[in-house]
């Protein structure tokens, strides 16, 4: 699973997307070290705030069902479903995945199958906040 897979698989996932207030449709598919796939897309909600990001889709599936290890994340995104610049992950996204994952991880954001940028989370969230700072 090379990340043009990664990035076709998250393009379909963002055909699943339920965003009638921004119509900023976004899809991701989070792979995992054993070469599971979860896919998510945003689902919005007309209490604004009860709105769950595509990332964080992807990543409550893949732990719902057990996985616990991850190698990379791909997101894809646009307005009406056009994918015309790089769907960079929120900042709460980029938390709720330093919850699982390394700083490691690989995070793809692609306009096409050719034109993919390739990040690490920790290039993303740097200085993070993470359990080791709560103590025992
Ligand atoms: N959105 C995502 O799905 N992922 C992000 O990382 C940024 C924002 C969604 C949430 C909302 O449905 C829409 O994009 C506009 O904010």
């Amino acid at each position: 699973m090379d990340k043009k897979d990664l990035f076709l698989l998250a393009r379909e996932a963002m055909q699943n997307s339920y965003a009638p207030y921004s119509n900023y449709n976004v899809g991701a598919v989070l792979l995992c070290k054993n070469g599971g796939i979860y896919k998510g897309c945003n689902v919005e909600n007309a209490s604004f705030s009860a709105t769950n990001c595509a990332e964080r889709t992807a990543l409550f599936s893949a732990i719902s069902n057990g996985e616990k290890e991850f190698s990379a994340i791909c997101v894809v995104g646009g307005k009406y479903g056009k994918i015309t610049e790089y769907a960079m992950p929120c900042g709460i996204c980029r938390q709720a995945l330093s919850e699982f994952c390394g700083a490691d991880l690989k995070v793809y954001v692609g306009i096409s199958e050719n034109d993919i940028r390739e990040y690490t989370l920790g290039e993303l969230l740097p200085f993070s906040f993470d359990k080791s700072k709560l103590g025992e």
